[in-house]
């Protein structure tokens, strides 16, 4: 099939590639010349695993194409992508101006039957408002508007295309849905359901599923916080409730909240929507409320730890920076809010990422920058500190073991927003070992009872 994708986002990107590995014959259009010219060279702006040697055989066998001119990529298409950015505007609204700008120009340039996928994350009713734009230019017998929500987790994008559990296709139209079931059939081969539905149901499907997401792992956030009151561990609550299959392993870890381009956006917006229809999302309101207070979490246990929210004098050393492992995306990352509060309290910072140093220093404050050294390994960062505060956890920081960090600190005191350490073995090292919603280790007054926290 023919396949124009129109945004060389992160979800155009991906999508785009993988359809090209697939064997169609993909045209990716974006507006940003510099951007389409790199690409061209072969070079891909974002870090995604897997997907180099998929976008480089896609160029060499000559099925993945890219370019700033929208009309020829829309005519000779089958099928339309729309993966246009939808931040949020004003009140958590997303912003639809993108998708609606393209959406006017689609209609002058049908002159076969074509079906315009929404891949964007958008709200319920704006695979109406496209159909509305294009058919006030186009006869509505060329064209289809689908909604066809991606569910692409950053780090594992590739994989997550390539072998979905299932694809939402939103459309009344059988023709539409035709095409669209050829064309994914090669990705379900195993079995995983293609999922059709109407319009506004899949729109809804994108934001049900992420808001279901951020509110179970806010709600494990909240079982933390209880564990810490009570003297009761997290991860055996954990194993204890996740081995019950209606409730489920994954998506369970406590830790510093969601953070990212996705579950933030989508949690407000679709609190958003149900507002504006008179429907006040009460459990969303306080998913938002406990992240935001769980982000900055750890400054208050190492506030209470220090009995001071003044720790000028102290240098300490942080690990990670971008939201989540596998990714040098830092929007929305805890890492961010967490800097901002330590060095508003006086603190220098020694800081390393595997990936996301680039991309935390154009995010951060210049007073953040003002107060931090950004190191090229994990050992370095443990140089003079005072603490150390892991906030992505990176497999690279699963190892060195406890014991190196007794050996190489000049104090062996961790700050863990991820929980990467086993309790006994911290306690054996001989350091002050402080995490999520489980008990202390090696710290007399926040000792295991952990009621002080
Ligand atoms: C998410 C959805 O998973 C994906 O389906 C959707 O299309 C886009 O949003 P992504 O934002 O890439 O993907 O990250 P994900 O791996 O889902 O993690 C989101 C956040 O939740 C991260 O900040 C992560 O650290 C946090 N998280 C995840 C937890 O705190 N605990 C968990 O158990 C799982």
């Amino acid at each position: 099939m023919n396949i124009t994708v129109i945004g060389t986002g992160y979800v155009g990107l991906v999508s785009g590639t993988c359809f090209a590995d697939s064997g169609n014959n993909v045209t990716c259009v974006d507006i940003n010349e510099e951007k389409v010219n790199q690409l061209n060279k072969g070079n891909i702006p974002i870090y995604e695993p897997g997907l180099e040697t998929l976008f480089d055989r896609g160029q060499r066998e000559g099925r993945l194409h890219f370019t700033t001119e929208i009309e020829g990529a829309v005519r000779q298409a089958d099928i339309v992508f729309l993966c246009l950015p939808t931040p949020p505007g004003g009140d958590g609204q997303a912003d639809l101006s993108a998708v609606m700008t393209v959406a006017g120009q689609l209609g002058g340039l049908l002159e076969d039957y074509t079906v315009i996928v929404n891949k964007s994350t958008v709200p319920v009713g704006t695979a109406d408002r496209v159909r509305q734009a294009i058919a006030g230019q186009a006869d509505e017998e060329l064209f289809d508007v689908v909604s066809n929500p991606e569910f692409l987790r950053e780090g594992a994008a590739v994989d997550d295309f390539m072998y979905p559990e299932r694809v939402v296709v939103g459309t009344s139209s059988e023709r539409a849905a035709d095409i669209m079931t050829t064309l994914y059939e090669p990705f379900v081969r195993s079995g995983n359901p293609i999922i059709v539905m109407d319009e506004r149901s899949s729109e809804l499907t994108k934001y049900a599923a992420n808001a279901m997401l951020a509110t179970k792992i806010t709600f494990m956030n909240e079982i933390a916080n209880i564990c810490e009151r009570v003297g009761a561990n997290v991860d055996n609550v954990r194993r204890g409730i996740g081995t019950d299959s209606r409730i489920g392993k994954r998506f369970l870890f406590a830790g510093i909240g969601y953070g990212g381009s996705c579950f933030p956006k989508d949690v407000q917006a679709i609190h958003y929507t149900a507002g504006q229809h008179g429907y006040d999302f009460k459990i969303l309101d306080s998913v938002m409320k406990v992240n935001e207070a769980q982000k900055v979490s750890i400054v208050k246990k190492m506030e209470d730890y220090y009995g001071t929210d003044d720790f000028s004098g102290k240098q300490f050393g942080m690990w990670g920076l971008s939201f989540k492992p596998e990714t040098d995306d830092i929007r929305e990352a805890p890492a961010l809010y967490i800097a901002e509060a330590l060095v508003e309290r006086g603190a220098k910072l020694l800081a390393y990422d595997p990936e996301a140093i680039g991309t935390f220093r154009q995010a951060t404050s210049r007073q953040v920058l003002d107060q931090t050294t950004f190191v090229h390994s994990q050992q370095e960062a443990l140089d003079d500190i005072d603490a150390l505060v892991i906030c992505t956890e990176w497999n690279e920081f699963r190892r060195p073991t406890v014991d190196n960090f007794a050996n190489n600190m000049k104090q062996p005191v961790i700050f863990d927003g991820r929980n990467l350490y086993d309790l006994s073995r911290a306690e054996k090292a001989g350091i002050t070992y402080i995490s999520v919603g489980r008990p202390s280790v090696n710290v007399p007054d926040m000792a295991t009872t952990g009621n002080e926290v």
